[in-house]
């Protein structure tokens, strides 16, 4: 029996890449799912909705159930219908991958604001559009789930010339953060991901330029990860981000150093004269570019 038999999930932005891996496993595992995809180029300038009936049809050829659906993720009407049309052809939602999204890489000072807006649009506000009705429904029916959200290392952890992509990941980050907390009392988890894997999006990548890439950043082998993590084999996590890259799977954490507690009043010089306390020992570099 499959991981995911009986159960309907929704994956955005599954015409493509990470998504279409998504969708695909899923489907293999038993789950009935939602191929969402509004099509289009990388910097979310068009749409085209043969993107996600094409994913369809080759997990229906391989025995498997989906739907498509060629909604925009960044507004509360595409939000709606998305998990209308998990509900009206499946009845049911028990799984949400947030994973739609556009890039317009540039320097900040490069950065307009429509490319500001875009990004951070389609990324975070996108997320709470898909997240909303899924949730509401969750909760109102009494049905757990769980909920997962993509961030990026370079929200994270920061990456040149991407201060609008950083600035809707880490948004990301504190929203699913907010929901695991409400989330308990309804047995709904929400995860956070940080994925990397050779894509459309990375493809120009300076780490990715040139020759075949490697099949370890292929985004099937980021599929396994993201079907853990929605499984009941993550049934006792929630709250949390996993990095899953060609470099494996592991757990992305916030942390702080035991501080410096003063003696109040106190001043800015006691402040650094106390820094080896307040900040970590300077490390060997660990905010590894996964994406
Ligand atoms: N590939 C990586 O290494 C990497 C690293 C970090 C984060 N991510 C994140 O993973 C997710 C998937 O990225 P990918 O690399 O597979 O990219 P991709 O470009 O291959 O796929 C993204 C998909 O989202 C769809 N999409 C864009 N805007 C949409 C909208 N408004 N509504 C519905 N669909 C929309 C696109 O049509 C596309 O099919 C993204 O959120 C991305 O930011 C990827």
């Amino acid at each position: 029996m499959g991981l995911l038999e009986g159960k309907v999930a929704i994956v955005t932005g599954a015409g493509n890449g990470l998504g279409e891996a998504y969708a695909k496993l899923f489907a293999k595992e038993g789950a009935s799912v939602v191929v969402n995809d509004l099509g289009g180029p990388r910097d979310g300038s068009g749409s085209d909705k043969s993107a996600a009936q094409k994913v369809v049809d080759e997990i229906i050829a391989a025995g498997g159930k989906a739907v498509a659906n060629g909604d925009d993720v960044s507004t509360m009407e595409g939000g709606e219908n998305i998990a209308k049309t998990a509900l009206d052809n499946f009845g049911q939602i028990d799984i949400l991958v947030c994973n739609a999204g556009i890039l317009r890489d540039k320097t900040f000072a490069n950065t307009s604001e429509q490319d500001w807006d875009l990004v951070v649009k389609v990324h975070l506000k996108g997320t709470y559009c898909c997240t909303m009705p899924v949730w509401k429904w969750m909760k109102d029916n009494g049905k757990p789930g769980v909920i997962v959200m993509t961030s990026s290392t370079s929200g994270l952890y920061g990456n040149f010339g991407q201060s609008n992509y950083g600035a809707a990941k880490a948004g990301i980050y504190g929203f699913m953060r907010v929901l695991s907390i409400e989330g308990r009392k309804y047995g709904i988890r929400v995860m956070g991901l940080a994925p990397g894997a050779f894509t459309r999006m990375t493809s120009d990548l300076p780490s990715q330029r040139g020759g075949e890439p490697n099949p370890l950043s292929l985004p099937e082998n980021v599929a396994p990860g993201v079907l853990y993590m929605v499984s009941d084999l993550a049934a006792d996590h929630t709250g949390k981000v996993l990095a899953v890259s060609q470099r494996g799977v592991r757990e992305i954490k916030m942390m702080q150093t035991d501080g410096f507690q003063p003696e109040r009043p106190y001043t800015a010089q006691d402040v650094a004269a106390a820094a080896d306390k307040v900040f970590f020992p300077a490390a060997p570099d660990k905010t590894a570019k996964d994406g």
